[in-house]
């Protein structure tokens, strides 16, 4: 077979064929994300976990049919989640580890999530991209967590996606020298995981989250979980319409990309009036670079212009001059290669 022969039998070989490729590559991958989000629905991992199973015998346990669901199942072990040994299908390492519920790094939670939430957002990109405007009904009218927080399961799997966002950093929050000040509040601390880790390492601190009024009860049981009930308290409000507390320090995690810039303003100006006079604001976001941004940090930039109101990825440098703006002195803190995280200290001059 000489090369030009083998090349027209093999058409994705030829320059043409590799583009057509790579166009069906992308298209493969919502397909991909299908058969991870069915099966994250159906808790597959769960109960493959500890318990191998044919095809007939998984299919009976998720009430699928064959031959379709055996075509599932082999769909997954080419997706790496799944592999087979004896006949039986068993989990994969990633799949053990991060897909079966009640493991410490499950991420069903997001993936529910992104499901139910984010990705019917996504469908209306081309509107948003023409309007400018976010594609979910909540984001429109002004809050997109006031819908999200009329359902509790839905509420629960976000405050769980939430926490593996912010677990990466809090140690880092939790290295900086706390020894002057004696106050937080975790501005938008959702459930109190970073503020439980503080007043943890730290337990000269006296530590606040101010977050929306339904996420009281999630914060309640979450705080027992963890064992620290009485550590920190939950304060109820609307940043937007409401005071912040004060205290030495306030803290804004992965909260101003939600928003757009007179909104990030409008919060820093309430939290310059409420941090006591030395004290410091700390933010932090994944924020870009000025150099092209990763396609990663473009596609988090995009799914919070379809699904919030007016938030993206900003930069280091945009994120230092709303700061100077408020009166705050920004410093961005070292972090580790490999944190997804920038880490910005802003003080308030005595
Ligand atoms: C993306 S989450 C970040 C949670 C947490 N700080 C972290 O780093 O994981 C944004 C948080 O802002 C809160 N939030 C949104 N709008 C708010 C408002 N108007 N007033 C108070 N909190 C609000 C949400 O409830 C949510 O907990």
């Amino acid at each position: 077979m000489n090369s030009r022969s083998s090349r027209s039998d093999r058409p994705d070989q030829t320059a043409e064929g590799a583009g057509a490729g790579q166009v069906m590559d992308i298209l493969f991958g919502h397909w991909r994300t299908e058969l991870l989000l069915t099966a994250v629905e159906s808790d597959l991992f769960t109960h493959l976990s500890g318990a191998p199973a044919t095809a007939e015998e998984l299919a009976a346990r998720l009430g699928y049919r064959l031959p379709g669901a055996e075509s599932f199942f082999v769909g997954l072990v080419g997706l790496g989640l799944l592999e087979t040994e004896d006949g039986r299908f068993v989990n994969a390492p990633a799949a053990e580890q991060h897909l079966v519920r009640g493991r410490p790094g499950y991420m069903g939670g997001y993936l529910q999530f992104c499901r139910r939430e984010l990705n019917p957002s996504w469908d209306g990109l081309g509107t948003a991209l023409r309007t400018g405007l976010p594609q979910n009904r909540a984001a429109r009218e002004g809050n997109p967590y006031h819908s999200l927080y009329e359902d509790k399961s839905a509420t629960d799997l976000f405050l769980d996606s939430m926490d593996m966002f912010n677990s990466g950093i809090a140690s880092h929050l939790a290295d900086l020298d706390w020894s002057r000040y004696t106050s937080f509040v975790d501005v938008g601390g959702a459930r109190g995981n970073i503020a439980h880790e503080l007043a943890s390492r730290h337990p000269h601190l006296t530590g606040e989250v101010f977050d929306l009024p339904p996420l009281e009860s999630s914060f309640t049981e979450h705080m027992a979980a963890l064992g620290g009930a009485g550590r920190v308290s939950f304060h109820g409000g609307d940043f937007f319409a409401d005071p912040l507390p004060e205290a030495d320090v306030l803290i804004f995690g992965h909260v101003l990309h939600n928003w757009g810039p007179e909104d990030r303003l409008r919060l820093l100006r309430s939290a310059y009036a409420a941090v006591r006079p030395g004290g410091a604001v700390i933010v932090y976001d994944p924020m870009v670079g000025d150099a092209v941004p990763s396609l990663y940090a473009t596609l988090a930039s995009l799914s919070m212009l379809v699904w919030s109101n007016g938030g993206r990825e900003y930069s280091v440098d945009e994120c230092h001059a709303w700061l100077k703006e408020t009166g705050f002195r920004p410093e961005t803190v070292a972090l580790p290669d490999g944190v997804n995280e920038v880490l910005v200290v802003a003080h308030k001059d005595r």
